[in-house]
Parts: C-alpha cells; sequence; structure tokens
C-alpha cells in the first residue's frame, strides 16, 4: 500500500489533486458495474492505473450510476453535533481539535481487554481502501472512498466472551474541546451500538481516512464508525471506547427521539421517519432525487442477519 502523507488540517481542496484527475467516468462507471454483485469486479480493478486504484480503492454495495461524491462536499457537508448543528459548521468548529494522543479502550465482555494507543490499535490490522453509499436518515446521499480497518478484526483479537450480543461504541467526552457538548443538545458523550454479528460484519469498518488521506477532523478523526446498510447517524465519530455488553446499549439518537430512531436503523424505503419519507434520497451534488435501495444497496450481503426480524418494529 502507498503511503501517502497527512492532510494538514488547513490545506483548502483547491490545493489537493482533484479526485477527476485520480478516476475519470469511464473508469468509474466500468468498475462500478463490474462490482454489482461480482468480486470478479476486484481483478478488473488491478488492471487499472495504479493512482486511481490507491486513491480510491474497491467499490462496494455501488450501482452503475453512482460515482464519489467531490472531497469538497465530503468534508464540508456533515453532522457532528459536538461541532456544531449546521452542516457547515464541523469544518469550522473542529478545525483545531487536537487527535493525538488519542487512546482506544476496547473493554466489557471480552477475554483481552485493553487500552490502546491509536497507532497501536490500528497496527495488526490490514487498511483498505474501499468505496462505499453514505445514506443519511435527513434523505441525502453520498458515495465516499473511505479508509479503515474491519472491526471484526478488532473484535476478534480482543476474544469476545461467550454471552456478549452487542457493541457500544462512544465518542469523547470533553466539552473543552468539544464546544457543541456544552449544549444539551443530545445526551453527551454520544454513544451508539450494533449486534456483535453486524459489528463482526465484514463490510463494518473502523474508518481512518478519506480519499486516501487522514480523516479530517469533521468527519471524525481520528477513528469513526461506517456500516453502510444503516443510516449514517449509526456512524459515530471520534471513538474512544469499544464495549462488549450483553444487553442492548443505548444510542444517541434513540435516547434522544425514540418514536424516531431506533437501534437498528437500517435503510428501509418501505419505513418512513414520522416526519418524512425514507422511499428517495437527494445525491449530495446532483439535482434530482433517487429512490432509496432496501439497506442502501447492501441486501444482498447483509438482509440475512434480519431474516424473520419484523423491520417495522425493529427500525
Ligand atoms: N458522531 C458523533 N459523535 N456526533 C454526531 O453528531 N452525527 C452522525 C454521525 N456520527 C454524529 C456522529 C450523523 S447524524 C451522521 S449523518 C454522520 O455522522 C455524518 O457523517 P459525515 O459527516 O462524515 O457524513
Amino acid at each position: 500500500m502507498l503511503i501517502r502523507p497527512a492532510v494538514p488540517r488547513d490545506l483548502r481542496s483547491s490545493d489537493i489533486t482533484p479526485e477527476s484527475q485520480y478516476w475519470t467516468r469511464r473508469e468509474w462507471l466500468a468498475a462500478a458495474g463490474l462490482t454489482v454483485g461480482a468480486i470478479a469486479g476486484a481483478s478488473a480493478l488491478l488492471a487499472r492505473p495504479a493512482g486511481a486504484q490507491q486513491a480510491l480503492g474497491k467499490p462496494y454495495g455501488l450501482q452503475p450510476d453512482d460515482k464519489p461524491t467531490s472531497w469538497d462536499d465530503v468534508t464540508t457537508y456533515n453532522n457532528f453535533y459536538e461541532f456544531g448543528t449546521g452542516k457547515e459548521d464541523p469544518a469550522e468548529q473542529a478545525r483545531g481539535f487536537k487527535t493525538r494522543p488519542w487512546t482506544v479502550r476496547v473493554e466489557g465482555m471480552v477475554k483481552k481487554p485493553g487500552a490502546y494507543a491509536l497507532e497501536d490499535f490500528l497496527k495488526p490490522s490490514k487498511v483498505e481502501d474501499r468505496i462505499y453509499r453514505h445514506r443519511c436518515v435527513e434523505a441525502w446521499s453520498m458515495v465516499v472512498p473511505w479508509r479503515g480497518i474491519m472491526l471484526g478484526d478488532v473484535l476478534k483479537r480482543a476474544e469476545p466472551a461467550p454471552g456478549a450480543k452487542f457493541v457500544e461504541f462512544t465518542t469523547l467526552y470533553d466539552p473543552a474541546r468539544m464546544p457543541g457538548q456544552r449544549y444539551p443538545i443530545l445526551r453527551w458523550p454520544y454513544t451508539e451500538g450494533l449486534r456483535l454479528d453486524e459489528a463482526m460484519h465484514p463490510l463494518t469498518l473502523l474508518v481512518t481516512g478519506v480519499y486516501g488521506r487522514e480523516l479530517p477532523n469533521q468527519n471524525g478523526a481520528p477513528l469513526r464508525l461506517i456500516v453502510p446498510w444503516k443510516y449514517g447517524f449509526k456512524g459515530i465519530k471520534s471513538i474512544v471506547r469499544i464495549r462488549l455488553t450483553d444487553t442492548q446499549p443505548a444510542t444517541a439518537w434513540n435516547v434522544s427521539a425514540p418514536d424516531e430512531y431506533g437501534f437498528y436503523s437500517n435503510v428501509n424505503p418501505t419505513v418512513d421517519h414520522p416526519r418524512w419519507s425514507q422511499a428517495k434520497e437527494r445525491r449530495i451534488g446532483e439535482f434530482l432525487r433517487r429512490p432509496t435501495l432496501m439497506f442502501n444497496g447492501y441486501a444482498e450481503d447483509v438482509a440475512a442477519m434480519y431474516a424473520g426480524m419484523d423491520l417495522r418494529r425493529n427500525y
């Protein structure tokens, strides 16, 4: 893997190579088309120019008309309430947020609990570049080239104890550094949860980068979760703790509005949010709305985990 220098915090988008130079539209469509249900896509990607491959990575679950959302949109249209509730607030207010040193704790029902410096936490895992669809409950979506490690790898190393059923994630709590935490907008610190099988699923990533570069603060540096078949709010940012448990964890949005946000939060065009439809979405950077896909286009990979469940009740 090519090691790229980190993006300085104050780097402007005009200073980096535009993503269009890495990946032409024709290449993109070819790659996305090949991946629909096919591992064979990987070999086609290997034949592509090295720059494109390394900058963006392998497309997962994409549709032929999906193309990556621009760096500018990915890094300036954000939700990160610890740094303000406006979409452009996090890019502004998280600018000076220091993410080193950073400690990640793995605890609860594991045989090998531990507190790790971020570098040691990441080191044993394979780093991968993967392009995923990203669908927010607010009915907008993006296509994002993330860089990260498989959460399942981390959990396997910690050796889940028999009886562990869920994983709880917690964001840093430090109101001096995260100004939004001085206001009771959500219950702080932000927490999220997954069932253990969802957490072990090979699509579930702990993300450290985007567009082949270090994760910008506004996207959840230095470590955030991405679960591509769930609404974006499951992608908890700036994680300091991963805890295994036998009881379903409380999650920030479910605590704040239980009728609107459930534990599962699987993308589902047939179950509306009580105040708006989830049938369609607006792809950031595009004008027309497109239909939302069941499990955000990842049904083939994940639907079996929910077989027999009433997805209207388990929203
Ligand atoms: N994590 C924390 N700690 N705080 C937040 O406010 N917002 C969530 C999620 N993770 C949030 C968070 C929501 S609502 C969304 S849609 C995604 O982050 C947005 O991720 P993005 O800004 O990288 O697109």
